[in-house]
């Protein structure tokens, strides 16, 4: 029986969080947590899926597009397996439409260029979603560091951007759509102040580029805490994402903020390997719990 493997990247925000939806740039950086989907030939009529939870409106909005694009699609069992919980906020969502869709072209022999299954799959995702600057899409299938603009206006990897890292959960899920949308009314309710908060942060991103590409994480570290006080300023941050970032500041962080759209799910850490295991102690010890993950990783790509 005919079988098709594909994984995809989760991600983390660094800079740029909200900002991007306006239009302004972000850099993300895609983790080595992936989400495999899988295909299998199958007798019977139809697409079955077999998959973790009740959720499958990303799967359903994909396979409508996919549908779109090549016709028909019947006889196949569908399988995703995620090496990271869909409460945590690294970006399954996006990367279970991607790896879905990228399966599915492979398993047809259909040709999809990256810019093509990053349209594909930011549609499906804005077509469950409603909001989104597609930031986690593309993360998902370049994977990398990238320099991004809303709706793929730009997509430029970063050289040479592994961060030291460190990430604590908050234990909290968060609901994107929902935190999205207060800030939108935020920025109807006050659009001078909230405008003048996004354009510092896309002088940030700005600002940050050289230092990342040369590893002066001192800096790198520094632009952090500022994009955290905007984010604090906007009113996307918790009572415990503060807790975690100031344990990990105390304990040694070079930097820390939180990543993504905030009210809860992580926190991200820059540290030194001498501050590593402090910084980590000291998010536990303040209730949170660390994901080992590694940025930088591969984008989309087969595995069987
Ligand atoms: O909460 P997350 O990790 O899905 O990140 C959302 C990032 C935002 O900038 C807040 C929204 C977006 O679509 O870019």
């Amino acid at each position: 029986m005919k079988t098709v493997v594909v994984s995809s990247p989760g991600k983390l925000l660094l800079f740029g969080d909200h900002a991007v939806v306006y239009g302004y740039p972000c850099i993300v950086t895609a983790v080595d947590q992936r989400m495999m989907v899988t295909i299998t030939e199958s007798e019977k009529d139809g697409v079955m899926y077999d998959v973790l939870g009740s959720d499958t409106r990303f799967l359903d909005a994909a396979l409508h597009i996919a549908q779109s694009l090549w016709g028909n699609i019947s006889h196949i069992a569908v399988q995703t397996k995620s090496q990271f919980s869909e409460k945590i906020g690294l970006g399954s969502s996006a990367a279970v439409t991607v790896s879905f869709l990228f399966v599915l072209s492979k398993y047809l022999s259909k040709p999809l260029k990256p810019i093509g299954l990053f349209n594909a799959a930011y549609k499906a995702v804005l077509d469950v979603q409603g909001v989104g600057s597609g930031v986690d899409v593309a993360a998902s299938v370049y994977g990398g560091t990238i320099r991004y603009v809303m709706g793929g206006k730009e997509i430029m990897p970063i050289d040479g951007s592994v961060l030291p890292l460190v990430v604590g959960y908050t234990g909290i899920k968060a609901d994107t759509a929902t935190i999205v949308n207060d800030v939108k009314k935020k920025y109807e309710d006050n659009p001078e102040k909230v405008k003048r908060i996004f354009e510092a942060m896309g002088g940030l991103v700005d600002q940050v580029m050289p230092r990342l590409v040369d590893k002066d994480w001192e800096r790198v570290g520094k632009f952090m805490d500022f994009n955290q006080e905007y984010l604090r300023d906007l009113g996307v941050s918790s009572e415990k994402l503060e807790s975690l970032i100031l344990a990990a500041k105390h304990a040694g962080a070079l930097g820390a903020k939180l990543s993504g759209a905030g009210g809860g799910d992580c926190m991200i850490a820059l540290v030194t390997n001498d501050t590593r295991k402090f910084v980590e102690s000291a998010i536990e010890k303040a209730g949170g719990q660390i994901m080992h993950v590694k940025p930088n990783a591969k984008g989309v790509r087969v595995e069987v």
